[in-house]
């Protein structure tokens, strides 16, 4: 794809990875975040991942910290929004934006699971709105799920996946704007079971969790549900199905188990325990684990 201006809102953990992302590939970008520390770090904070990475460190300088939403978008080609997960902000936000961008600048939201439709749905021209989900952190993880609403043209669609695939990124489209999207609706399906196996005494946390990395989250990375239920066969799957869907947790709220620990300032890894107890020297052992993976996930890519 040929050199875009992209502006990213927000310089935080995810914006900071984006507009690295979109830097490296060649695009020129400029950074807008509304807390100055965040936009007089950003620089050296992309600087230090390329580093890390062995990443060109060249593609720092065409990163423009800009102090001012007007300025930062007013030449963009696309824009992608990173600020806090907040409704009432991302809407007052893209108000702003599309005062400032040109008639066919698309406007793209990071949002984790605030329906687009709802972000966007104040824009004059909705048409050149969408979502864009990455995954943290973005320069570590492929995927970005890009979602249409009822208004998005095919055009923006079409855009916006040439651009984040030109980038390295591996973009899926999501065809209806549901909450979850993709990713997080197939993830969550999956915890709540885990967390009904446990409320239900069949094992522990740690069981669970040691169970799906030992089996099938081995084959996860290289073998999705759907051709593993190909492999071994539609008529197997619809066998299995018969017997466990009836068994499996379907609760359309979240597990009263789930509600006790939070309700007992049990919160993970920010109080100690969640659904485990975990010292300081667990936490940084986890996260640096979590991190070396997906390093040598993205260099067996490359
Ligand atoms: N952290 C993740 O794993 C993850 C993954 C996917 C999507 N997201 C989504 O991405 C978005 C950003 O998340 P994050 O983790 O980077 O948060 P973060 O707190 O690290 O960064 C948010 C940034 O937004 C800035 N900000 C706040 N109000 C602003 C405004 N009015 N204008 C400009 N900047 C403003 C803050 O100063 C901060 O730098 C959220 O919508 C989040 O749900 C996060």
């Amino acid at each position: 794809m040929a050199k875009a201006r992209i502006a990213v809102i927000g310089a935080g953990l995810m914006g900071h990875g984006i507009a690295q992302v979109f830097a490296l590939a060649g695009h020129d970008v400029t950074i807008y975040d509304a807390a100055r520390a965040g936009l007089d770090t950003v620089k050296d904070r992309i600087r230090t991942n390329l580093k890390d990475l062995g990443d060109d460190q060249n593609a720092a300088n065409r990163v423009t910290p800009v102090a001012e939403l007007a300025n930062a978008v007013g030449d963009a080609d696309y824009v992608v929004e990173a600020v806090l997960e907040d409704l009432p902000l991302k809407q007052k936000l893209f108000g702003e934006i599309e005062q400032h961008v040109r008639p066919d600048t698309i406007l793209a939201s990071n949002t984790s699971v605030i329906p687009i439709t709802d972000i966007m749905k104040g824009l004059k021209r909705r048409e050149r709105a969408l979502g864009t989900h990455w995954w943290n952190p973005p320069f570590l993880v492929p995927l970005v799920e890009v979602i249409e609403t009822e208004w998005t043209t095919p055009e923006a669609v079409a855009f916006t996946m040439k651009l984040h695939a030109d980038a390295g990124k591996k973009p899926a489209h999501v065809k209806k704007d549901v909450p979850g999207f993709i990713g997080n609706r197939l993830q969550h399906a999956l915890w709540r079971e885990a967390i009904a196996l446990v409320e239900n005494g069949i094992c522990d946390a740690e069981t669970v969790d040691a169970v799906i990395k030992a089996a099938f989250g081995r084959r996860l990375a290289v073998l999705g549900p759907l051709e593993n239920a190909d492999m071994v066969g539609t008529d197997l799957t619809l066998a299995i199905h018969k017997t466990v869907l009836p068994d499996i947790d379907s609760r359309p709220a979240p597990s009263p188990y789930l509600e006790k620990l939070v309700k007992d300032g049990k919160l993970g890894f920010k109080s100690g325990e969640g659904f485990r107890k975990w010292t300081p020297e667990q936490q940084q052992a986890l996260r640096a684990r979590v991190l070396q993976h997906l390093k040598t996930a993205r260099a067996g890519d490359a």
